[in-house]
């Protein structure tokens, strides 16, 4: 694969085109307008910074990786790319309608492939030009450091989709885990019960935030606790998960716990706006309850 594009310069986005580009291959970037596309370069600039900082990277380096990430204004410089990865919002609607128009500039033996966390994949593939070429792609957050992706051929996939796209996440330095299409895959079928679990421990005041994030990092080896966790990854798209893992399989265990409803409601989100289970706007995390 040459040229890849992906859409969606958020967290999941940016995380993804600084990968790719730091195995050396162009990718385009985008978002809702080029602005948006240009302000996900910006986050990767951030990122590549720290690691020149840190002398984890060398500055001439972390310039030709950012040289090849080219943030694009619409879907039409796609009909280059060999790969076009979403990575929107995880709202079927707002992926339905990239696939529909991303799909009409995608080239003949390109692959389009999502980075959904939770939606099926078999459904999503009917709304791109050919099912047989549509695959489930999950990456893990922050992607430059997180070692899995998750692979998800849906009914329609072909098996020569698949082989190809695996091989892609290997040449990323990732691992696969193939995983059928069913909901949350492997991995988030078993983290969001979890994080949403914690959540109501703390709704029902069994102990506070800090006890229980410490609890699970000491207790389970885990790196960050559930709730840290949870505003890391961000509580809307917790939110947006396991309401996905609920209305697809109707089982109850999979009850969104109210108050993260209530935090989303407020607006709190996690890192990305200051304030989830923790307060971000001081120097430190600062729990909340
Ligand atoms: N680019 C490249 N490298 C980066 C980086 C970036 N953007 N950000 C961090 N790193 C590197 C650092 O340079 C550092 O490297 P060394 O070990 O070589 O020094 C390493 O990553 C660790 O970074 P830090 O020292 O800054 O931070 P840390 O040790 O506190 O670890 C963490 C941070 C990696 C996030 C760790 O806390 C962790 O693994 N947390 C759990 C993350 C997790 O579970 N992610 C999955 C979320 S679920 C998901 O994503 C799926 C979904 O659909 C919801």
């Amino acid at each position: 694969m040459r040229r890849i594009a992906v859409i969606g310069a958020g967290q999941m986005g940016a995380g993804i085109a600084q990968t790719i580009a730091q195995h050396g291959i162009h990718v385009m970037i985008s978002d809702i307008d080029r602005a948006h596309a240009e302000a996900g370069k910006a986050t990767i600039g951030k990122s590549l910074s720290k690691l020149v900082g840190r002398g984890k990277l060398e500055a001439d380096d972390a310039e030709g990786v950012l040289s090849r990430i080219e943030p694009v204004g619409d879907y039409s410089p796609m009909a280059e790319a060999d790969l076009i990865i979403e990575a929107a919002t995880e709202r079927e609607e707002i992926k339905k309608t990239i696939f529909e128009n991303a799909g009409k500039v995608l080239a003949d033996n390109a692959i389009m492939a999502s980075n959904t966390s939770s939606i099926p994949i078999t459904r999503m593939a009917n709304y791109s030009p050919d099912p047989s070429r549509f695959i489930g792609l999950h990456f893990f957050n922050p992607v430059p450091v997180m070692g899995l992706i998750e692979v998800i051929p849906g009914l329609a996939t072909a098996p020569e989709t698949t082989d190809r796209i695996s091989a892609f996440a290997e040449m990323l330095g990732k691992q696969v885990v193939l995983s059928q299409d069913e909901p949350g895959f492997v991995v988030n079928r078993i983290l969001l019960p979890m994080i949403n679990e914690a959540v109501f421990v703390l709704g029902q005041s069994t102990a506070g935030i800090a006890d229980i994030d410490k609890g699970c990092r000491l207790g389970l080896n885990h790196p960050m606790g559930p709730l840290e966790l949870a505003d890391f990854v961000g509580l809307d798209t917790c939110l947006d998960i396991i309401k996905v893992l609920y209305k697809t399989t109707r089982d109850g265990k999979y009850r969104p716990a109210p108050l993260l409803v209530k935090y989303v409601e407020a607006g709190w989100l996690g890192r990305k706006t200051g304030r989830g289970f923790y307060d971000y706007t001081g120097d430190a995390p600062v729990p909340t309850r």
